[in-house]
């Protein structure tokens, strides 16, 4: 799919499609307004009939209308004007791709301004409408013989007066950037498990790096044991394949500045090892590395984006097999930082791995740090598949969080973690236990067992994406049905946008 930012009207495009959107109104007995005014009176009776309700998200399709030199006319709601908003844009944005594409049609004409005479910041609204476009045309179809329909081939011209303005130029050039790496993510997470190892894993992380400014180095087996990450290390011990530590840098500003540091759970498929799991949706586990590919995508947006900031990136990754070597329940291994653990479940893994990691970022002394893992099966019984939890004992750290989210439009929701979780996570035999003591909290717990790696005194969040990884397109437009969803990537590179200071 491809998106052109162009400065001209609809009226001056030649195209057989033409997308335009209608407004529901807030008043009772008000009707719907299409933001084309001569589409607004050609479609008058079907506005009186309600057949245009401009309910968010209704599509409409006039195939064969020839209005104006356009064959076919697709009208999108954006819902009551009081309530649009960016995510509201992108949902609509993404109804108008599925639309072009039920119709078969390989171009249309975007009427952009019809969805901003109202508003003021044209800039990150045509962001919202690349991301809700480009989002949408991700599909993971490489291991199908028969392509569905003509997907990947359509041309939308986004139009708007203002194309030639520099910020809303800037804030489509964001959106398709941001979307591309949230699609590259996606892939690799969607990959399944023996195409898509720790080697295979890090090798994406390489080639995808080449011309972005971002260096990246693996560390093999070898190096793993002599960096002394014995959490990484145990749980690779039931795989024949090798783990890889992946760290990607990317440079924005000044050498001295403290970098902001990503850390992503990057096991490439979980069987639980020998504590191993029940068949049944166990083909999801591939997903187990959603973590670790958002942690890549989130580097190479900003650094394609050029966000004045140093970032860092670190993923962990294995299989979690249960082979004859395998770590046994009762095992004890050493960390990075020196703590011990048992491990008494061993499907409680990505919290190893992520141990030594949090350790190694630690040592690097960066401003902050931030992870993303696909943690604990609690955390989607607690907040199912619409927020991603996030811990933090940092309420300044918090606060940012939630602001970077709002801008994102990708919902998070703040769980506790207390001494009293750290309590439940201390071990009979050796310093700590990968699995509580005590009943529920399993992902408040998980985060208390992470805190146990982090350096005193830096600012770290934890954010648990089991629930929200994958399988989010019943509720998300946007998303795949059950594919992998990019989440966290958009949040974490508004992160970074705002501790950059270029807002
Ligand atoms: N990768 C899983 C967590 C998971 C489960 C994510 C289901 C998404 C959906 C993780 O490694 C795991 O198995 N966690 C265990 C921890 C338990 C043994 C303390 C869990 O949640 O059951
Ligand atoms: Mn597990
Ligand atoms: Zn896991």
């Amino acid at each position: 799919m491809l998106t052109h930012l162009i400065k001209k009207s609809v009226q001056e495009i030649k195209c057989p499609t033409l997308i335009v959107f209608s407004k529901a109104s807030s008043q009772k007995e008000k009707l719907a307004e299409i933001t084309h005014k001569e589409l607004n009176k050609s479609l008058a009776e079907a506005i009186q009939d309600k057949h245009i309700t401009g309910k968010h998200c209704e599509i409409i399709l006039y195939r064969e209308m020839n209005f104006q030199g356009y064959r076919h006319v697709i009208v999108i709601g954006l819902g009551k004007s009081s309530d649009i908003n960016h995510e509201k844009i992108r949902q609509a944005s993404a109804s108008a791709y599925d639309a072009v594409k039920s119709l078969k049609s390989a171009e249309a004409a975007f009427h952009f301004d019809g969805i901003t005479t109202s508003l003021k910041d044209s800039s990150s609204y045509i962001k919202a409408v690349t991301e809700g476009l480009h989002l949408a045309s991700y599909s993971f179809e490489q291991f199908k013989s028969k392509k569905s329909d003509n997907k990947n081939e359509i041309t939308f011209h986004i139009c708007s007066q203002n194309a030639a303005d520099k910020n809303v130029k800037k804030g489509f050039e964001e959106g398709v950037v941001l979307a591309s790496c949230v699609n590259f993510s996606r892939n690799l997470g969607d990959t399944p498990g023996n195409l898509m190892t720790p080697e295979i894993l890090a090798h994406n992380a390489v080639q995808a790096a080449k011309g972005t400014g971002v260096k990246v180095q693996v560390w093999n087996k070898a190096r793993i044991k002599k960096e002394k990450m014995g959490g990484l290390l145990g749980v690779s011990m039931g795989s024949s394949e090798e783990p890889r530590f992946i760290i990607m840098e990317y440079k924005g500003a000044k050498a001295t500045d403290k970098p902001l540091i990503y850390v992503g759970k990057g096991l490439t498929f979980d069987c639980g090892g020998i504590s191993i799991k029940p068949s049944a949706s166990m083909e999801d586990m591939k997903y187990d590395m959603c973590g670790g590919a958002n942690v890549i995508g989130t580097i190479l947006a900003i650094a394609k984006l050029k966000l004045k900031i140093n970032v860092i990136g670190l993923i962990p990754s294995t299989e979690n097999l249960a082979g004859p070597s395998a770590t046994k329940p009762g095992d004890i291994h050493t960390a990075r930082n020196g703590k011990t653990f048992e491990v008494n479940n061993t499907d409680a893994e990505g919290r190893l791995i992520l141990a030594d990691a949090l350790s190694y970022a630690s040592e690097l002394k960066p401003q902050m740090i931030l992870d993303a893992a696909t943690l604990t099966g609690a955390m989607v019984m607690a907040l199912g598949n619409t927020h991603t939890g996030y811990f933090t004992r940092h309420a300044e750290l918090s606060k940012k969080v939630e602001k970077a989210a709002e801008v994102s439009g990708e919902w998070v929701w703040r769980m506790p973690l207390t001494d009293y979780h750290v309590q439940d996570m201390k071990g009979t035999f050796a310093d700590l236990s990968n699995i509580s003591s005590g009943k529920g909290a399993g992902s408040a717990t998980a985060a208390a067992f992470l805190e146990q790696f982090v350096g005193e005194g830096i600012p770290w969040a934890h954010f648990d994406i089991a629930g929200t990884g994958w399988a989010v397109g019943n509720r998300l437009n946007y998303c795949s049905k059950k594919g992998a969803s990019g989440a966290m990537i958009r949040t974490f590179v508004e992160f970074a946008k705002a501790a950059s200071g270029t807002k």
